[in-house]
């Protein structure tokens, strides 16, 4: 049987890392090891391509440009680490996947999403996450926690930018709501991570049968 593909998602500063860690500790406790990987990122060229994209020294870069380079890194991550991992049985949980496109792409730099979402069918069509973590909280609540480090080229955008990212994430858990778990990531770290443990037990109970 194949792994389960878990991914989190959110805006800048909804405490994704410090979530992602307590999902594979969550699994680990179930004695299930997971491939811990992300987006743009996980293989020689995703990081090559996330370094270039975030590092920000490119001029103007289209919004289509970044979808086409989002999706050139997904489809050789996809070949080289999840799909291999997941046969193999192991279960991934993936630092951001293809919602992120729709979300930062298609909701913030306004990018069609109707050709992202052709996109994501060329490129992974036959797999989608099992489960997804969106970890949601008003753009002024993230921005706040990151005004302390040197913006990348993402963080740079205006709070409109993260307005239409955010809204785009929440409409994809409208359309999708068994996927995608939407967190509320405002309360104290303790009460988020109770609420991903429920969100996590219940998939075991479902996954696992
Ligand atoms: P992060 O690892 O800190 O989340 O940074 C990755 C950045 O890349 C983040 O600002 C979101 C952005 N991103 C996109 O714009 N589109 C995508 O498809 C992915 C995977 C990430």
């Amino acid at each position: 049987m194949r792994g389960a593909f878990i991914t989190l998602e959110g805006t800048e500063g909804v405490g994704k890392t410090t979530c992602l860690e307590f999902v594979r500790d969550t699994l680990a406790a179930a004695d299930i090891p997971a491939v811990v990987t992300r987006e743009p990122g996980g293989t020689a060229l995703g990081e090559i391509i996330r370094d270039w994209i975030l590092k920000g020294n490119h001029g103007r870069l289209s919004a289509e440009t970044e979808t086409l380079l989002m999706f050139a890194a997904r489809a050789f991550h996809l070949d080289e680490v999840i799909r291999p991992a997941l046969d193999a049985g192991h279960w991934v949980i993936c630092d951001r996947f293809s919602d992120a496109t729709v979300a930062y792409q298609g909701g913030g730099r306004r990018a069609d999403k109707g050709w992202i979402q052709s996109l994501r069918a060329a490129v992974h069509a036959d797999l989608e996450p099992d489960l997804t973590l969106l970890l949601d909280a008003p753009v002024e609540v993230g921005l706040n926690r990151i005004r302390t480090r040197e913006p990348d080229h993402f963080e740079r955008e205006n709070r409109d930018f993260f307005a239409r990212v955010r809204a785009a994430y929440l409409e994809l858990a409208r359309d999708e709501p068994h996927r995608i778990k939407v967190i509320d990531a405002t309360p104290s770290l303790p009460e988020i991570e109770s609420r991903i443990s429920g969100h996590m037990a219940a998939f075991l109970g479902v996954f696992s049968r």
